[in-house]
């Protein structure tokens, strides 16, 4: 493998696999996912939105485990890896 293939197949592997970066990386990953899949409801730096979703800031593993996975009162239940949760909830943590 090339070098510069072999740099960006780890590049590729750290941005996939926020658990392997640090916990910044972890961070940015859990931005990009809250604002694909939570922002809609949950409004700009999870503040909440009137009528939609509440603040949800600081939510802790446990919170957004079971809001992800089951679904909760009016929000549908999503698919996510511990990882992506793991970096949600970092997210949600430095707000
Ligand atoms: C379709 C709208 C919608 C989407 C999209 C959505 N939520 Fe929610 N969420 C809700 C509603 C409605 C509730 C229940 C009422 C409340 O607490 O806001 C809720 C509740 C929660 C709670 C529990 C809050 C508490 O009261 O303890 C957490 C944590 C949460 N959501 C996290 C997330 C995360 C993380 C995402 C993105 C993966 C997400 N939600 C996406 C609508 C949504």
């Amino acid at each position: 493998m090339s070098l510069l293939r072999s740099c960006l197949f780890f590049t590729s592997l750290v941005v996939a696999h926020p658990a392997l970066a640090g916990a910044s990386d972890a961070r940015d990953a859990g931005r990009e996912l809250y604002e694909d899949l939570c922002i809609s409801c949950h409004g700009e730096g999870a503040r909440g939105e009137p009528g939609a979703g509440s603040d949800i800031r600081g939510s802790i593993a446990r919170q957004v485990t079971m809001a992800i996975g089951g679904g909760y009162e009016d929000m549908p239940a999503v698919e996510l890896t511990d990882d992506e949760i793991a970096a949600l909830v970092a997210y949600l943590d430095s707000l």
